[in-house]
């Protein structure tokens, strides 16, 4: 499962309290996440955990120091860098002495000149004995520190160092990394929102080993619904048949066959839901009498007759309370003319215009070459382009009409 620390680029700042040992199960587990991992330790951190350890899991030197003093160069350690290459600088454990040495702008070490250079989120992590945590100044260190914007990862209670039990214990590891995975994905523009998307084709059964079908492969709309997520939206993703594997923990998959099960689905989840997004290759029309057995081979020609599938993006369109609406539209000759009538026929807020004309663009290929067209019958270009970063243009445009 795709997490949201994936890509990030995190600084940890280790002190010198005996929580520093469960650091290595933070670099772990943030590496695991798919985080890069740069550590920064306190003097004092280097006595409870070696440097060794942290090194060798966050795949980096250790810093400590402002200059590398075993480099015959002795290199400069520089914070102003450090604190521009992080994406997040989470401090764990925080002893009381950090503490207070940030809330006054106290900078004796490399840890906390690089504290005071970060323009990133900040969260830290106390760790301490039950009288300390209780101490009045401790407390109005902590206020401080949110004051100044820092984000507090809650000490646990139970049994401390001292063998005294109570208040002060750093949060677990895990609890450190949900708790930040949590706040990140309680910024992103999308939380709150969410999302039906149906995409790849669909196959209308003839018999019970032949349908008709399309060479859709669902790569566009699981991108749109990967970029949704990323964004922090929920997506149902209504999926016709495709290889294309989707997992992360917002996305809920919905495996179906043929257009009137895909109707059946969007109709069961689309009044729960904030936006529509409608990138599947629906057929337009099925078989009029599937059989149950195979058709055997017996006159020169064969007719099938069609019927109509229902138009699920209409159908949804023609909702009362419909949600936000993007639909596709691809044609072949007077594109302009024929994507807006599609527009206002099908009560679209977005309409994704492909050309088959474009080289590069539709079914199959990894790219696409897009139009937008909103209610106004604006029209943006887009260049030719990877479908998941075609996907970041639509989810940026959705982004700007619904927020
Ligand atoms: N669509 C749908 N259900 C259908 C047919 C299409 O939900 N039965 C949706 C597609 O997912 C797409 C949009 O409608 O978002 C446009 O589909 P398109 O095939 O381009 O348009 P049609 O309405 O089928 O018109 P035509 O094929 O005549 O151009």
């Amino acid at each position: 499962m795709t997490s949201v620390l994936s890509g990030k680029k995190v600084l940890l700042g280790v002190t010198g309290g005996i929580a520093a040992y469960k650091t290595t199960y933070i670099v772990r587990l943030l590496i695991k996440a798919g985080a890069a991992v740069k550590v920064i330790m306190t003097p004092a951190a280097r006595d409870f955990v070696t440097p060794l350890t942290l090194s060798t899991l966050s795949k980096h030197p250790v810093l400590t120091h402002f200059t590398n003093e075993e480099d015959e160069n002795d290199t400069w350690n520089n914070h102003v860098e450090l604190g521009l290459w992080a994406d997040l600088f989470i401090i764990a454990p925080a002893t009381a002495n950090t503490m207070s040495k940030m809330v006054n702008g106290n900078i004796d070490n490399l840890l906390l000149a690089t504290y005071c250079s970060a323009k990133c989120p900040v969260y830290f992590a106390p760790a301490m004995d039950l009288d300390m945590y209780k101490h009045p100044s401790t407390s109005a260190n902590f206020d401080k520190l949110a004051a100044y914007g820092n984000l507090m990862i809650p000490a646990g209670e139970g049994e401390l160092a001292s063998g005294l039990s109570g208040k002060g214990r750093m949060a677990e590891p895990e609890e450190i990394i949900h708790f930040i995975e949590q706040d990140i994905q309680s910024k992103l523009v999308l939380h709150g929102k969410s999302c039906v998307i149906t995409a790849g084709p669909t196959y209308e059964a003839i018999d019970p080993v032949r349908f008709i079908g399309n060479h859709s492969s669902g790569k566009m709309g699981a991108a749109l619904a990967l970029e949704m997520v990323n964004h922090g939206a929920r997506v149902i993703l209504i999926m016709g048949p495709s290889a294309v594997k989707v997992e992360h923990h917002l996305i809920e998959r919905i495996d179906v066959k043929s257009a009137q099960q895909m109707y059946d689905e969007v109709h069961k989840k689309i009044t729960q839901v904030d936006i529509g997004i409608f990138s599947a290759a629906v057929a337009d029309y099925r078989p009029a009498n599937p059989v149950d057995q195979k058709i055997k081979k017996k006159a020169d020609t064969l007719h099938i007759e069609l019927v109509k599938n229902p138009d699920i993006l209409s159908s949804v369109g023609a909702l009362k309370n419909k949600p936000f609406l993007v639909g596709f539209a691809l044609e072949t000759e007077n594109e302009l003319v024929h994507a807006f009538a599609k527009a206002e026929k099908k009560n679209t807020d977005l309409l994704i215009l492909n050309s088959m004309r474009d080289k590069g663009a539709g079914f199959g290929v990894d790219t696409n070459k897009i139009s937008i067209i909103d209610r106004d019958k604006n029209v943006s270009d887009y260049e030719i382009k990877p479908k998941s970063e075609v996907a970041k243009d639509i989810v940026n445009e959705i982004i700007q009409r619904v927020l």
